[in-house]
């Protein structure tokens, strides 16, 4: 294992208990980290929570608590809920942690040496929930947060700068010479221009609160949250003391994050690297923003969809499968229980819980659970086959553009394909003679053997999915130490071994 794949999360403010927003994301990453490791990179998936700042201050105040006892308490909610998910996170780091606080100072520290940090005044329109300074063109109608449209103040504060406007060209220049740095496309030119149309200084120091990282040789002021947001990605891959681990990891291959947060993630952060000298991250993928049954989901509508419930209710490999497969990856999604309820039941109890069923059963009923062994191909079996190897590849380049639905739809091509050949090859009617009993024997082989491919296909997806299909297909060998190259071409099932009777995979659920 030499290459390496490093994927994040944004990493969560604590101010907020996790909802599906949040669990999109991080099953998104999950997804893309397991499939790395079935192509046998060695990969590490950092997720995480954000804990600073006057949001989380503000939760705490209200609450009566510590702004860390709020951060202890809600980071077991996330932690939780990851278990829950099947998360397999290599790290999860809190900004809190005093190896964070090493990483963001040292930064600090190159940047100020840089000479890219200066003492000036802020005064601009502060939205306090958002911890935003806006300039007077950006306001929304009534001096109001163009971001989340609550009432902004004029604010002003001896603040540190970055030179920001310094790495303006340099940032174009990237751009262009990194088309595929910022996904889906239509962001990447909406940085693009954003960018030209000029970068102002940018205020990373605050006075006004003190839940935060001081500044280097001035305790009165403490680091902007997101230049320590921004920053974990770095601790978490050895920033500043371990250099090999650096070398190692940095620069990730994907930030994984929300379109709202792009500006910090495809402006901000590669602006605060190139100061600090550091090589700047290889993508950032921003997705799109989930509503609930229509509405845009909040606290106040209190329709916040808790995803420990739909797992509760619905199991987690389809929660998994739905949110990856509803929506591309890039687009808003609107998600409702009478969609999911439909996905649960036609795609997975339907097309995949029968196929796998009404196979296993047939093997039982046959060959007393014995996998027979193939002999005397015929076209049908052959067209089996190919539409089988020809998914591996396909599956390679939707993974690489993060295109998940793509990926679950060529997938569901080859479980379509393998229901179609048990339609044409009717088993059942060759158990009637036995002069057919080699037919039927090649004709189960093969619906076994595109049953071993699909669950090696959805391993990434649908973990426990694929390690029950695996474990009753009677494979010794353990599913995450496949690699999907190696043992997704076709025939590596062994007749002889034997399969077990079916448990459904997924029940049926009632509308
Ligand atoms: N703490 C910052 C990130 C710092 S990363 C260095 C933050 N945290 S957050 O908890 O508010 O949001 C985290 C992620 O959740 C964002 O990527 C955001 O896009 C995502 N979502 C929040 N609501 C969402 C939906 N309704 N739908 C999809 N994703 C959503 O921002």
């Amino acid at each position: 294992m030499d290459r390496t794949f490093y994927v994040t999360t944004p990493i969560y403010y604590v101010n907020d208990v996790p909802h599906i927003g949040h669990a999109y994301t991080t099953i998104a990453a999950d997804t893309l980290a397991r499939y790395k490791r079935l192509c046998g990179y060695d990969c590490f998936f950092l997720t995480g929570t954000d804990e600073h700042g006057q949001k989380v201050e503000k939760a705490a105040r209200e609450t009566g608590q510590a702004p860390l006892e709020l951060a202890d308490r809600v980071v077991e909610r996330f932690k939780g809920l990851w278990d829950a998910l099947h998360i397999t996170a290599d790290d999860f780091i809190r900004t809190t942690e005093a190896r964070h606080r090493e990483a963001v100072t040292a930064l600090y520290q190159r940047v100020w040496e840089k000479g890219d940090i200066y003492l000036g005044d802020y005064e601009d329109w502060y939205c306090t929930p958002c911890e935003t300074f806006w300039t007077e063109t950006q306001l929304a109608g009534g001096n109001t947060c163009p971001d989340c449209g609550r009432p902004t103040e004029r604010l002003k504060e001896k603040s540190y700068f970055f030179r920001m406007s310094k790495y303006q060209d340099a940032l174009v220049r990237y751009l262009e010479e990194h088309p595929d740095f910022i996904q889906p496309a239509s962001r990447y030119n909406e940085i693009l221009s954003f960018v030209k149309g000029g970068l102002r200084d940018l205020s990373i120091s605050r006075t006004t609160f003190t839940w935060g990282i001081p500044v280097p040789n001035d305790p009165d002021h403490v680091i902007y949250v997101w230049f320590d947001a921004l920053t974990n990605y770095i601790t978490a891959a050895g920033f500043p003391g371990d250099e090999k681990r650096f070398q190692q990891y940095w620069p990730a291959d994907c930030h994984i994050i929300g379109k709202d947060i792009l500006r910090f993630h495809a402006v901000y952060w590669p602006t605060f690297l190139m100061s600090a000298g550091l090589p700047i991250p290889r993508k950032v993928f921003a997705h799109g923003w989930w509503t609930v049954e229509g509405q845009k989901m909040s606290k106040s509508l209190g329709n916040v969809v808790d995803p420990n419930q739909l797992v509760k209710e619905y199991g987690v490999d389809p929660v998994r499968y739905f949110l990856l497969r509803e929506v591309p990856f890039g687009i808003d999604g609107d998600f409702s229980r009478s969609a999911m309820v439909h996905r649960i039941n036609s795609d997975l109890a339907n097309d995949l819980g029968n196929l796998f069923s009404r196979t296993l059963s047939m093997v039982v009923k046959y060959f007393d659970g014995v996998i027979p062994a193939p002999s005397n191909l015929q076209d049908v079996d052959r067209r089996l086959q190919e539409a089988s190897e020809k998914v591996f590849p396909l599956l390679a380049q939707q993974m690489d553009e993060l295109a998940f639905n793509k990926a679950l739809i060529s997938i569901w091509e080859m479980v379509s394909a393998a229901n179609k050949y048990i339609d044409d090859t009717a088993p059942w009617t060759l158990a009637k003679a036995e002069k057919d009993r080699p037919r039927l024997g090649t004709v189960l082989y093969h619906t076994l053997e595109s049953l071993r491919l699909i669950a090696l296909l959805l391993a990434a997806f649908m973990p426990s999915t694929a390690e029950k299909m695996w474990s009753q297909l009677g494979i010794e060998e353990q599913l995450w130490e496949q690699n999907i190259k190696e043992n997704g071409t076709w025939g590596g099932l062994e007749p002889g071994k034997k399969v077990v009777k079916p448990i459904p995979l997924f029940p049926r659920i009632e509308a």
